[in-house]
């Protein structure tokens, strides 16, 4: 975004598509039409903005912006697009979520601090049918106590956490994995 454009309502960050070049591109005549990229939602959410600055002993100094691009990478091997979300409010967290039904093949969601609380997320992801995996760059079980509960784990598909900057790439990795063995996915097609 440029310095002086404003703020994106409610705080949302969005970048759709995640750099992934049109499928088809170079195509010859003659060549079949190939489908676009599967797309995978990316959700950071509270505080995420702020990987660089924000407690670098816990969370490392590579910014969001570096995390979303080894993802972007990871997903363009597996031929997936990723479009990424960041933001502050849970509820444009679950605008997102809801808004990927039936367009996004999975959903990868580093939850920030709404892991611990957010029942309004959790029912979001809930009424997604492709999968979820629940993403952290630390180990929030070997943290403080209240870091020790999710409410999303329950309906995440599964979890990678503690494995800092490779955290984004491996969530890729999963979904990959998880599309390619069959498992359902929300996008109609
Ligand atoms: C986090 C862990 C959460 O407990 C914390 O509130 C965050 C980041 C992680 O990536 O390790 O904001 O999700």
């Amino acid at each position: 975004m440029a310095r002086d454009e404003p703020p994106p309502r409610g705080g949302l960050t969005v970048v759709p598509g995640g750099g992934a070049p049109e499928a088809g591109a170079g195509r010859r005549a003659g060549e079949a039409e190939a489908l676009p990229r599967r797309l995978v939602l990316l959700l950071s959410g509270p505080n995420l903005g702020a990987l660089g600055q924000r407690q670098p002993e816990i969370y490392g100094h590579d910014t969001l912006a570096d995390h979303v691009q080894r993802a972007t990478w990871a997903a363009a091997e597996h031929d997936l697009a990723v479009e990424h979300v960041q933001s502050d409010y849970e509820g444009a967290l679950v605008e997102a979520v809801l808004g990927a039904r039936g367009r996004a093949a999975a959903i990868v969601v580093n939850p920030g601090a709404l892991t611990h609380y957010s029942w309004a997320l959790s029912d979001a992801l809930a009424c997604f049918s492709g999968p979820v995996v629940e993403l952290h760059l630390s180990n929030p079980g070997r943290r403080e106590h209240w870091r020790r509960r999710s409410v999303l784990s329950g309906v995440a598909t599964g979890v990678i956490a503690g494995f800092g900057g490779e955290g984004y790439r491996l969530a890729i990795e999963a979904v990959a994995a998880l599309l390619r063995s069959g498992a359902p996915s929300d996008a109609r097609r």
